[in-house]
């Protein structure tokens, strides 16, 4: 089954250092899974675990997300006779792209990247006299390898979060800079989607959920583990029977991501009716859980079957070498590196 070159190319990467929690889910995973649904659409999915050793040294961590994000991905019904999913690791043309750009890349590109810009600031900020203290040239370079993810692919569409619009900008840079510099139409401009539909969930403490802030509730916990979480989250002091307002609730924001529009309206009234909050607890944590058993489940066995997953990925691998290779083929030969006869 290999791509046809009139279906829409759609390509994003997870970068494996967590666990995929509720806000994952929500804002890529599902979107994800649904695009990969749509017959005029081929799409990319892949484990960014290059990328994880950027900034994660802890190689069971890295291990352990990889595949806790596969079985996440296939537990939730990604179709892969459908979807291309991969690893990043596996196809060592990425990496091969990657030096690639990195020469014809400029430094000046790099050191607007927010990342590295961002770690710069911190090491200002607390007065270290080196503003480069503790920054990889992986971190540096991050862009580079993102762009030849995307290219290596030809991708049009990548959906990604506000932070990655500028990277896909730099790809657009870099895959033009080659073409001109070779002179020939070696890559296309993609385009990073944005979908402002898609919503970013609060966590626990309100603040958005997120793995840095460590106020995440994980997809696949244990019932009673998801139960426990559910009661943490934070509400204000209203006494049952007062009116609450579900518009800056994170508990009405989660329920209704995952209720029917017809429940989310009903659980409006009941904030109006003033509804308690152990009670709106309740409810949401039996919305998500009638949601996620059925996933949980087969994620647990996916889990136990890690060689189920090694060999989806390996399928998913070989179908994105079969189209890597002769894009790779063709750029050695552009840069003088092809074959002598
Ligand atoms: N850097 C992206 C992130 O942190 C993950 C990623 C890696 C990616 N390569 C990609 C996303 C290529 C889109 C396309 O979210």
């Amino acid at each position: 089954m290999s791509a046809s070159s009139d279906k829409t190319r759609v390509l994003t990467g997870i970068t494996t250092t967590g666990t995929p929690h509720l806000g994952n889910y929500v804002g890529a995973i599902k979107p994800a899974i649904t695009a990969s649904q749509d017959p005029s659409v081929q799409s990319y999915y892949f484990l960014a675990d290059l990328h994880a050793l950027i900034k994660c040294q802890d190689p069971k961590r890295v291990q352990q997300s990889r595949l806790e994000i596969a079985a996440t991905w296939l537990a939730l019904g990604l179709d892969t006779d459908n979807a291309i999913f991969y690893r990043q690791s596996d196809i060592p043309e990425i990496a091969e792209l990657n030096w690639m750009l990195s020469c014809v890349c400029s430094k000046g590109l790099m050191n607007r990247a927010h990342a590295y810009k961002a770690a710069v600031a911190e090491n200002e900020e607390t007065g270290s006299p080196d503003p480069d203290r503790g920054i990889t040239m992986g971190l540096f370079g991050y862009p580079v390898l993102m762009a030849a993810d995307i290219l290596m692919f030809n991708a049009d569409k990548v959906p990604v979060g506000r932070d990655q619009v500028q990277h896909i900008e730099m790809a657009r840079d870099m895959g033009g800079r080659f073409n001109h510099l070779f002179k020939g139409q070696y890559f296309s401009q993609p385009d990073a989607v944005v979908d402002e539909r898609v919503q970013v969930l609060n966590g626990l403490d309100g603040r958005k959920m997120s793995k840095s802030y460590e106020n995440t509730i994980p997809l696949f916990v244990s019932e009673k583990k998801l139960l426990k979480l559910v009661r943490k989250i934070k509400t204000n002091s209203l006494e049952p029977g007062e009116p609450k307002d579900p518009d800056t609730c994170t508990l009405f924001q989660i329920y209704s991501a995952f209720a029917s529009v017809e429940d989310a309206a009903a659980m409006r009234v009941e904030y109006a009716n003033g509804i308690g909050w152990g009670e709106a607890k309740n409810r949401l944590f039996e919305q998500l859980n009638a949601q996620l058993s059925e996933p949980r489940e087969r994620y647990q066995a996916l889990l136990e079957d890690p060689g189920h997953i090694e060999q989806v990925l390996r399928q998913g691998a070989e179908r994105a070498r079969a189209e890597a290779a002769p894009v790779m083929d063709r750029l050695r030969e552009a840069v003088g590196l092809g074959r002598f006869v």
